[in-house]
């Protein structure tokens, strides 16, 4: 087990070391990835990002009532991983505000927790003590001039709203989104000046209405074993009603609120790359397809007023249509993109050669997405199936925002990580020593700063996360964290990395990793016996 002390101690023989005491191993990043502060504008922001239900616990503390994923948690867990306790953020809040004052960053990514703030949605009140516990998060961050991102919803909700209407499958869900992001522009708004409405509404309606991993598990053969659903339809419609969600809630904010509270109000998605599996003409259709399919699906309709032509042109009238009235309210509704971009695949036509099932069906744009070209995979593997090491992706996603939305909205990333392979018996000093998690952010920050010279308007970089946390379906398994959590005593040790994201903030990141990133990638591993 880590132990506080003993980890300080272990971080301070890493830095105190001569590296002379290690062999060099060059890390094949170092030179073509060097990246620094300095390649951000000044008032570019650099944050961490959590979200309520990974890391919160205190479940069904001071009023907060279930939500969908406690339901769904306690009803079919994951090998018995829950967020019933997560890192227990709900009492550390503190400590961990104080990491981050540590990493030096200027803002902070979180989320409310909607069963804490409404309990019963709009058909009960506001729990005071769950506002009490945001405002003590906001007010904490801002006396240390850490700025608060605040997303509204990060995939949990009150139960209540699943069992009374459905939730998402039902419009109704629009209304009582607007009465929680009313609830929070009102008691939190006055000091949060960046709000996003809705995380990954597209991820969402994939993983929860597609694919059937999230709550409240729906979906068809063949893409999953599900005991309701309709993943060819379910998804349209759940991912419509989000939208509408947004872009009302924006409206509210910008009626109601923006003049006196001068913030601004965006939504974000999340978004792979997709690179042609060929260079044939059909696959690099299909590569643009599966682009329109999952990102430009969410955003579109923000910019444009309606789904991408691709989309009406395969899904016909299973796509739901906006209204004259709707398409008003939706058109231009949001202050910025927010982009959570981890990972690229490749994909491969299915209109014209034959296809897993599923993957030939109009709601997956007859597109077929894979990792592996030949056998080999894309990038280095993660302790995620579909997520891989490819840096360039970052900035040809970018571009492609850039270009298909004339570069005329600010972008920030919102989320960006990498989470180890997972291996038995791995030991808690190969999880702290995370050279590969340095190597990644490094060369991701050096292919987003190449998209920033070449024009694209990105103000700021979260890095998920924080700090080690509950991963949906995954359970505790993957761990994105610049810090490690134990999950016994749920301290928290700062990882290489957290190091590193100081040390670059300070300007010193290539600096930092030729002395200690190098040296430890080669030499720390003998040294591995120093008693923690
Ligand atoms: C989500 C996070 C999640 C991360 C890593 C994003 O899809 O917003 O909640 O932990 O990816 O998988």
């Amino acid at each position: 087990m880590v132990t506080s002390s003993h980890s300080h101690l272990w971080f301070l023989l890493l830095l105190c070391c001569s590296p002379a005491h290690y062999s060099f191993a060059q890390s094949s990043l170092e030179s073509k990835d060097d990246v620094r502060r300095s390649d951000f504008p000044d008032s570019f922001f650099f944050g961490t990002a959590t979200s309520s239900y990974q890391v919160e616990g205190a479940y069904l503390e001071d009023g907060k009532s279930l939500s969908n994923w406690d339901v769904f948690n306690h009803r079919q867990d994951t090998n018995g991983e829950n967020g019933d306790i997560a890192d227990d953020h709900y009492h550390r809040y503190l400590e961990d505000i104080e990491m981050m004052d540590s990493l030096g960053v200027n803002a902070y990514r979180f989320s409310i927790s909607w069963a804490r703030i409404l309990p019963k949605g709009r058909f009960g009140r506001v729990n005071p003590t769950g506002v009490l516990f945001y405002n003590k998060i906001i007010d904490n961050l801002l006396l240390k001039g850490i700025q608060p991102f605040v997303t509204i919803c990060h995939h949990d909700f009150p139960q209540e709203l699943e069992d009374r209407f459905g939730s998402w499958l039902s419009p109704q869900m629009q209304e009582d989104f607007v009465h929680f992001a009313e609830t929070c522009f009102k008691s939190f708004g006055d000091r949060v000046k960046y709000w996003i409405t809705i995380n990954e509404p597209n991820l969402f309606a994939d993983m929860a209405y597609i694919r059937g991993r999230y709550p409240p598990a729906h979906c068809s053969q063949p893409f999953g074993n599900c005991s309701v659903g309709n993943s060819d339809v379910e998804p349209l419609i759940v991912l419509h009603n989000m939208l509408l969600a947004h872009a009302k809630a924006t409206r509210l904010y910008r009626d109601h609120f923006q003049a006196e509270q001068g913030g601004v109000i965006g939504i974000v998605v999340n978004s792979f790359m997709f690179e042609p599996l060929t260079d044939s003409e059909l696959d690099r259709e299909a590569a643009n397809r599966t682009l329109a399919f999952n990102v430009a699906w969410a955003l579109d309709p923000l910019v444009f007023g309606d789904y991408p032509p691709e989309m009406r042109h395969y899904l016909g009238n299973d796509l739901p249509s906006f209204s004259p009235e709707e398409r008003k309210i939706i058109k231009g509704s949001t202050d910025f993109f927010g982009l959570n971009h981890y990972s690229t695949l490749y994909a491969k036509d299915c209109r014209y050669s034959k296809c897993i099932p599923g993957w030939d069906r109009p709601i997956r744009g007859f597109a077929y997405t894979t990792e592996e070209r030949d056998g080999v995979p894309i990038g280095d593997r993660t302790g995620m199936v579909k997520f891989f090491v490819v840096p360039a992706g970052m900035e040809k996603i970018i571009n492609y925002l850039k270009e298909r939305y004339h570069n005329e909205k600010p972008l920030y990333v919102l989320e960006n990580g990498y989470s180890p392979p997972r291996e038995q018996n791995v030991q808690v000093q190969d999880l702290l020593n995370d050279v590969k998690r340095i190597e990644y952010h490094t060369a991701y920050l050096s292919h987003l700063a190449k998209a920033i010279r070449n024009g694209a308007d990105v103000r700021g970089y979260f890095v998920w996360s924080l700090m080690d946390n509950y991963e949906w379906a995954e359970g505790y398994g993957p761990m994105f964290g610049l810090h490690y959590v134990d999950r016994q005593t749920l301290e928290r040790t700062p990882k290489l990395s957290a190091l590193w994201f100081k040390s670059f903030l300070n300007n010193n990141g290539s600096s930092f990793r030729k002395k200690n990133v190098i040296a430890s990638a080669s030499g720390l591993k003998a040294d591995q016996q120093v008693q923690l």
